[in-house]
């Protein structure tokens, strides 16, 4: 699996070429955007797409996000193009986030998991918007990670996880917001999330022109009523263990750091290696201890790769300092209480 340098900034041609040329010969290219990097595949090509569900493992009801240039090339992938969706398109766009439409019939229903809808965002990084408009074809890409594994921020990552699966790896450097997009549901009257990411509900309802955006994700622990979530199109790859690394995750309450403190002690005392993501300190020595920003953006900036390095020196256990439960935080949050999930 070759693995090819290219420039954030001002991407090369000619290896833009041979990777969009790839992509329309039904190939798999895995390369940055701003939130992580995508495993592509041409999102019209069915084949194509059952060979993204082969290299990740993937199970084949949870449905993929379809990257576009441009907002003329989403409109032609749903059946309808809602008003709620032109503006928070035009808001957001190109931006970590995600929209869930009604699907036209040219979206073969691999890409959607058999559904009637289907997931567009159109990527903030100059390499996916230059790779999909050579291609000139819509990319299905999901996180560019084997299922239930952490989600790349670095081709290193990619190539750790997916190895020879992939004929081409741009690799444009680490990402830069950190963790995957906001994934909101337009197909009805008011905006629902998803997947709660670094655009926040607050934000969007602020565009929707509601008061308030129903959040249907929250590790499977739904917080919405019962009468949203039983109508709510859940997101089939938020439910269960998703973005964990493989040791155990236990987060943390900054309250509760002195007995984590304890626990981290004993484990160390026993042999085993021991990882934290903490805001101070846990004061204990041998442990494979993160100083953690204080803001979010930041936080999720390094989080994966935190994660991957603390799964790399085969840590059994990871501390993590719970953040804020304020709404800037949720996306971050969100993800934590996934990797806690056994
Ligand atoms: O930031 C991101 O979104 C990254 C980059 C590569 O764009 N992609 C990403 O894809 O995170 P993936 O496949 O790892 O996660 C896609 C999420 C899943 O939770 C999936 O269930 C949900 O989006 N999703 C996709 N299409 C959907 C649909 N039609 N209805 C409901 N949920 C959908
Ligand atoms: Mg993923």
């Amino acid at each position: 699996m070759p693995t090819v340098r290219v420039s954030a900034e001002a991407p090369d041609a000619a290896i833009l070429e041979t990777a969009a040329g790839l992509l329309r010969a039904g190939r798999l290219v895995a390369f940055p955007t701003e939130t992580v990097y995508g495993l592509g595949a041409n999102a019209l090509d069915a084949a194509a797409v059952d060979r993204i569900y082969e290299a990740k493992g993937r199970p084949p009801i949870n449905p993929l996000i379809v990257h576009v240039a441009s907002l003329a090339m989403a409109r032609e992938l749903a059946v309808e193009w809602p008003d709620l969706a032109e503006r928070l398109a035009r808001r957001f766009w190109p931006g970590p986030l995600t929209l869930v439409v009604r699907k036209a019939d040219r979206v073969p229903g691999v890409v959607t998991g058999g559904g009637g809808t289907v997931g567009l965002r159109m990527p903030a990084h100059p390499v996916a918007l230059a790779l999909i408009e050579r291609a000139g074809i819509p990319i299905a890409a999901p996180s560019a990670n084997r299922s239930n594994e952490i989600s790349p921020t670095t081709a290193q990552h990619v190539e750790r996880s997916l190895g020879s699966c992939v004929d081409l790896v741009l690799d444009g450097g680490a990402t830069t917001v950190g963790i995957e997009s906001t994934v909101v549901d337009v197909t009805g009257a008011a905006p629902r999330v998803l997947r709660p990411g670094m655009i926040t509900a607050i934000e969007i309802a602020r565009v929707a022109n509601v008061a308030g955006v129903a959040d249907v994700a929250s590790a499977g622990r739904v917080a919405a009523p019962a009468r949203e979530a039983a109508e709510a199109p859940r997101s089939p790859g938020m439910l269960g263990k998703h973005y964990a690394p493989r040791g155990r995750v236990m987060l943390v309450p900054a309250r509760e750091l002195d007995a984590a403190a304890d626990t981290a002690r004993r484990d160390v005392a026993a042999g085993r290696r021991v990882g934290a993501l903490v805001f101070t300190s846990l004061g204990v020595t041998g442990v494979q201890e993160h100083t953690m920003a204080t803001d979010p953006g930041a936080y999720a900036r390094h989080l994966y790769a935190t994660l991957h390095a603390l799964d790399i020196a085969g840590c059994e256990l990871i501390i993590v300092e719970e953040p804020p439960r304020s709404e800037e935080w949720r996306g971050v949050v969100d993800r934590l209480q996934r990797a806690t999930l056994a």
